[in-house]
């Protein structure tokens, strides 16, 4: 089982519109994928058109392995279960605080679904918090969406010395660029540059601005399942070979 994390300590990058995603094109090759989602907004629930999951607590998510299990729910997509988020999980830090091994928490309870799944995708809010910490430790890939401008690679890394100033492994940060547009100089030039900069930290399918990933919200369901044969869908497949590449079976 591997866990993916799509996270940005930067908001509105596209960490939805690739976990949602993601989660179909595993779900679709044959892996199990629970996608869950971490983020209080529920967008990738919303997507899968499912309503946030009120009953899950903040102690029920990390202590109780039942409530945990029982807020997973079943989408329209084989092989596709996900765990909505609700308003209560933008408590997580306040409950964190007041844990021992207040950053490993997020991995224990995710060890209750350990076999039921091959793969388990976690949709994170923008920021770096206790919960995020939790998410670098449980997570094998923490993949990060890029899009390719001046503040974004400054965030970039701003997450990349947090990382080293904390003793985590880099080698988890996988990032892509995301909502590229092709005729803008800037895209090109920052992509080309950080690039240079991290060689190996860039994966190399790219996702487009595409108005079918925008439209997922009208859709409610991954582009790759209503658009499969469009540009967007084509990279988020890319992005998805690739990252089994680097992971491994
Ligand atoms: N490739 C894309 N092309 C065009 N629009 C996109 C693309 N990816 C995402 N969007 C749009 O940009 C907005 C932000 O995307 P998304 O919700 O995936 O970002 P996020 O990083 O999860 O945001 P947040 O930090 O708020 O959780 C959404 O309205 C989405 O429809
Ligand atoms: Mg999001």
């Amino acid at each position: 089982m591997k866990i993916i994390a799509c996270y940005s300590n930067k908001g509105g990058v596209g960490k939805t519109a690739a976990s949602v995603n993601l989660a179909h094109v595993f779900a679709t090759s044959g892996r199990r994928v629970l996608l869950c989602d971490l983020d209080p907004q529920g967008a990738s629930g919303f997507y899968f058109r499912m309503k946030p999951s009120k009953k899950l607590t903040e102690a029920g998510f990390f202590q109780d392995v039942e409530k945990f299990t029982g807020a997973i729910r079943g989408s329209d997509f084989d092989d596709l279960d996900v765990l909505p988020a609700n308003a209560r999980f933008r408590d997580f830090d306040i409950f964190l605080s007041r844990m021992r091994d207040d950053r490993s928490r997020l991995k224990k309870a995710l060890k209750a679904v350990k076999g039921d799944y091959d793969v388990i995708l976690l949709d994170c809010p923008p920021n770096i918090t206790t919960l995020s910490e939790n998410v670098f430790r449980a997570a094998d890939v923490v993949l990060v969406p890029v899009i390719p401008t001046t503040l974004s690679q400054r965030t970039f890394d701003q997450l990349t010395d947090f990382f080293r100033d904390h003793d985590l492994p880099t080698k988890k940060l996988h990032a892509f660029f995301s909502m590229v547009q092709g005729i803008k100089i800037l895209h090109g030039e920052t992509m080309a540059a950080m690039r240079e900069a991290s060689p190996k930290r860039f994966l190399e399918a790219r996702i487009p601005f595409a108005s079918e990933v925008e439209r997922m919200g009208v859709h409610r369901a991954p582009v790759t399942a209503t658009a499969p044969a469009s540009n967007a869908a084509r990279a988020y497949r890319a992005l998805h070979d690739e990252l089994c590449d680097r992971i491994g079976p």
